[in-house]
């Protein structure tokens, strides 16, 4: 197809409901974080530079796709906690970046934090969002997320999975190490999305269970998926730099069983996800289009 053909192409209704969403996500971020004007005024700039430059908005996506599926409408209520679930992950990537850590130059097509700022603006930046995570996320009233934000985001969670990433650093990793790793580093906060969505809506057991299962497989994807396009990717459409686990000799999945069988297991988690829904009884079809968006992306 020429280069003509491609930009007279129509949007799918799913590239649509993407846009859609990540529109009313960015909007109500952009709402709800203070503002430059405000003081510190270069920690607000900070926050603002991380927080609303372009992104998938995979997680509030998520959250928000399975709160309409179980029948929330209140989006007053629900939308300040599902778009704290994209602070945390914008905290989450300032302290990834960080020399300390990746040391990475560039995120989401702009120079990281600490490059266009400094260190200390972007570990206090990382901190302020932290904070303002919790912050819109206990303005629904709902303690319980409250508590499922914490254990997704701690030392079981999130925080724990980027320790033991650090410690797998430069040494042979098994299979199962690198499972450990992804479960927490990435797939805690993916499937903390899913089930924010479904406390949202007051969902029963069984749709909780399903929800929950397939955030985890997609979170496991969605990191196997990131460590083959740290290889595979176009720099430019990433909006980061190819390169960086070879860089730091991180404990992937292509590192230790090569890319073939990286596809092949991400493909597989991806199935794994879309089944997880199949006894539901709501409508999973936006759930299962992310699913395979997740595997399918080049960004
Ligand atoms: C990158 O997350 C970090 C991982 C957990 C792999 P995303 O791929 O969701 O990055 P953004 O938010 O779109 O920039
Ligand atoms: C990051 O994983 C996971 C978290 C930030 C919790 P990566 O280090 O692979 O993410 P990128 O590639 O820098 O986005
Ligand atoms: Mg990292
Ligand atoms: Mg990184
Ligand atoms: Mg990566």
């Amino acid at each position: 197809m020429n280069k003509s053909a491609e930009l007279v192409e129509p949007m799918t209704d799913f590239q649509n409901y993407l846009a859609e969403k990540r529109k009313l996500v960015d909007g109500e971020i952009d709402r709800l974080l203070p503002k430059v004007t405000e003081h510190p005024r270069e920690l607000h700039e900070a926050i603002r530079y991380s927080a609303l430059a372009k992104a998938k908005r995979v997680r509030p996506i998520l959250a928000l796709t399975a709160y309409e599926a179980l029948g929330g409408s209140d989006f007053e209520m629900a939308l300040p906690p599902i778009c704290a679930l994209e602070l945390l992950h914008s905290y989450s990537l300032i302290h990834d970046d960080l020399p300390c850590m990746d040391n990475d130059d560039l995120r989401r097509g702009l120079p990281t934090v600490h490059k266009k700022f400094d260190e200390g603006i972007a570990v206090l930046a990382g901190d302020a969002l932290h904070d303002l995570a919790f912050q819109w996320t206990a303005r629904s009233g709902k303690i319980e997320l409250v508590h499922e934000l914490a254990i997704a985001t701690g030392s079981y969670g999130m925080i724990g999975g980027q320790v033991a990433d650090m410690e797998a650093e430069g040494r042979p990793v098994t299979a199962g190490e690198i499972e450990f790793i992804h479960t927490r580093k990435t797939a805690a906060l993916i499937r903390c999305s899913l089930r924010f969505g479904a406390i949202l809506a007051g969902a029963k057991a069984p749709c909780m269970e399903a929800l929950t299962l397939y955030g985890e497989k997609l979170g496991l994807a969605f990191q196997i998926v990131d460590d083959i396009l740290d290889i595979e990717g176009d720099q430019d459409k990433l909006g980061k730099e190819i390169g960086s686990d070879e860089k730091n000799s991180k404990a992937t999945y292509p590192a230790a069983v090569g890319l073939p069988e990286s596809h092949r297991i991400a493909d597989n988690l991806i199935k794994e996800a879309i089944a997880a829904l199949s006894n539901c009884d709501f409508p999973t079809q936006r759930l299962t289009e992310l699913a395979r968006y997740i595997a399918q992306r080049e960004s």
